[in-house]
């Protein structure tokens, strides 16, 4: 086995690092690979001949990808494709990371692993096209699809709220959009069987398990750190934003075994000496 992973030092990708550093793995920086350049993708994956090519390199502003479309497709799409053609090429299996934000939110009960992609950004627009590509190019490959990611290494939720709640006695958080928050720590490990289970091809969904709102969310975050923070439930509509988020994105799981509750991850995140906790354990809040 020999592994190249793409976007080691994201959010997902610095924990997949972690996860992965017993196996015979090679890693790529932006700044040492940018995987919309197809030569140098190309010649990456050509002289290694890899047995996995692991992606967790993304454009993932959401908000900024409805004003910068190009790089958006290109990172997300095009990039895809050519990763796609080169796995092909050397018969590598690909493992690529997808997002709840391919579908449109009105399903009332979720969404399977099969279920139609609609997105309705530009980000999940761009996510539904590489996934599209990768599909149709290359069957040896599966797409793990994940929602709401947090983690230590990387702008999230969770430390924006917690920073927030250290200055406010309020917060407004909408409470009428619903997913499921995923532990990076919980998401990484759950590659493995990808690698060394011999798993059928294709579409998996793969999030902590449980559903909630994003104000529900922020209530189990400052009371798991004991702040006094109010959240004030609120709509989409009161809050608007450049990209439309879907209403509903619960992602349905039914192939592999469930990971554990979402809130069994927050309560271990917040444990964590990340710097938003550390600062405040040293007394750095209200
Ligand atoms: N974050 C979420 O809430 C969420 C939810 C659902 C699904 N996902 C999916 O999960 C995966 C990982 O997301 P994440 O949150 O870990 O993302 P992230 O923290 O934004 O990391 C993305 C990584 O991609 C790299 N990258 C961007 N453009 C590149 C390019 N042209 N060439 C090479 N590398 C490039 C970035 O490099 P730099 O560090 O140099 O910028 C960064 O290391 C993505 O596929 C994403 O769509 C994320």
């Amino acid at each position: 086995m020999n592994i190249l992973l793409f976007g080691k030092n994201g959010m997902l990708g610095s924990e997949l690092c972690e996860t992965l550093k017993d196996f015979p793995l090679e890693t790529f920086l932006q700044e040492g690979l940018d995987i919309s350049d197809r030569e140098a993708l190309f010649s990456a994956i050509r002289s290694r001949k890899p047995t996995h090519v692991i992606n967790a390199a993304a454009y993932t502003n959401v908000d900024g990808a409805e004003t910068h479309q190009e790089e958006a497709f290109l990172v997300n799409a095009e990039a895809v494709k050519n990763m796609a053609e080169a796995c092909r090429a050397t018969n590598s299996i690909l493992i690529h990371f997808s997002t709840d934000y391919v579908f449109d939110g009105t399903s009332k009960a979720g969404y399977r692993e099969d279920a139609p992609r609609n997105p309705i950004s530009v980000y999940g627009a761009s996510k539904a096209l590489g996934e599209e590509y990768l599909h149709n190019i290359l069957p040896n490959h599966y797409i793990i699809r994940t929602s709401w990611l947090y983690g230590p290494n990387g702008k999230n939720f969770v430390d924006t709220i917690l920073s927030l709640a250290k200055k406010s006695t309020e917060l407004r958080v909408v409470d009428d959009q619903i997913g499921s928050p995923t532990f990076t720590c919980d998401l990484a490990p759950a590659i493995l069987p990808f690698l060394t289970d011999h798993l059928p091809f294709g579409m998996y969904h793969r999030t902590n398990d449980g559903v909630t709102n994003w104000a529900e969310f922020a209530e189990e975050i400052v009371r798991v750190v004991q702040l006094n923070t109010k959240i004030i439930h609120i709509k989409t509509k009161d809050f608007p934003r450049p990209a439309k988020r879907p209403q509903n994105s619960t992602l349905l799981n039914t192939k592999l075994p469930r990971l554990r509750p979402w809130n069994e991850g927050l309560s271990d995140y917040l444990t964590m000496n990340s710097p938003v906790t550390l600062r405040l354990s040293k007394g750095d809040s209200r």
